[in-house]
This record gives C-alpha cells, sequence and structure tokens, in this order.
C-alpha cells in the first residue's frame, strides 16, 4: 500500500497473495493519467504470483486505509476466481478486517467448469 501509485484518486492499495507452499506475492495499484488503465492491487499480485510459478493460491489479504475494509472490486474477484473460489480473501482497514471465501463475493461465478459443460 506505502508503494501504491495513486495520483488521482489517493486511494492506496496493497494486496499479499500467499501460495499453499507458503510464499508471498505482493501488488499495489498503479493508475494511469489515461485513467481507464488503472490496475487494481489483488491483479497485479496476482499477476506477480503466476509469473513468480504459483498455481495453488491459499489467501489474499487487501489494505486499504478504510473503515470497513475495502473488499476487491468485481474484476479483481472474477480474475481471481481463476485460482479457486476456495481462496480466503481479507480485507484489512487501519482498525479493522473483514474475511471471507471467495465463493462469497462471487455467487454463481462463471469459471472454467464453466466453460466444459
Ligand atoms: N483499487 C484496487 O486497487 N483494488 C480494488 O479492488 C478496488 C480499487 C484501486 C484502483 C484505483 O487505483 C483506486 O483503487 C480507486 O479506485
Amino acid at each position: 500500500m506505502r508503494n501504491a501509485w495513486a495520483p488521482y484518486s489517493n486511494f492506496h492499495v496493497g494486496a499479499a497473495i500467499e501460495a499453499a507452499d507458503g510464499a508471498v506475492y505482493v501488488g499495489c495499484n498503479v493508475e494511469s493519467a489515461s485513467y481507464g488503465l488503472t490496475i487494481c492491487a489483488e491483479r497485479m499480485a496476482l499477476g506477480a504470483a503466476v509469473a513468480g510459478g504459483a498455481r495453488k493460491l491459499r489467501r489474499v489479504v487487501v489494505t486499504t486505509e478504510v473503515d470497513p475494509p475495502a473488499a476487491p472490486c468485481g474484476a479483481c474477484r472474477q480474475l481471481l476466481a481463476e485460482f479457486g473460489l476456495d481462496l480466503e480473501v481479507v480485507a484489512v482497514g487501519p482498525t479493522t478486517e473483514r474475511r471471507w471465501k471467495l465463493a462469497a463475493l462471487l455467487p454463481d461465478a462463471f469459471t472454467k467448469e464453466t466453460l466444459e459443460r
């Protein structure tokens, strides 16, 4: 979150993904003067995890400066779902935290199983 590049929104987000082997991959939001190109912290962390070879993910922790803590946006939920709806999602704010399974944040998800039907 400290390293976030968010000069337009001033909303700083950090994300850390823990893989099944305990390895941790981090990301932060990166904004662009062409606003629509902005990438969320969770998707940056997911990219780092995949590029690092991780395929089984245990948990994602998202940190923001707001309470109640901000949950991942819809696009990030969908991309995280690629690696399983059993993922634990932890949102951390300055004084409180919230936890879910990804399945609870993305009901009736469109997944690779959908494509196999
Ligand atoms: N943002 C994230 O990094 N993750 C989310 O799940 C929601 C939004 C970022 C994108 C943008 O840089 C800023 O927060 C405000 O939307």
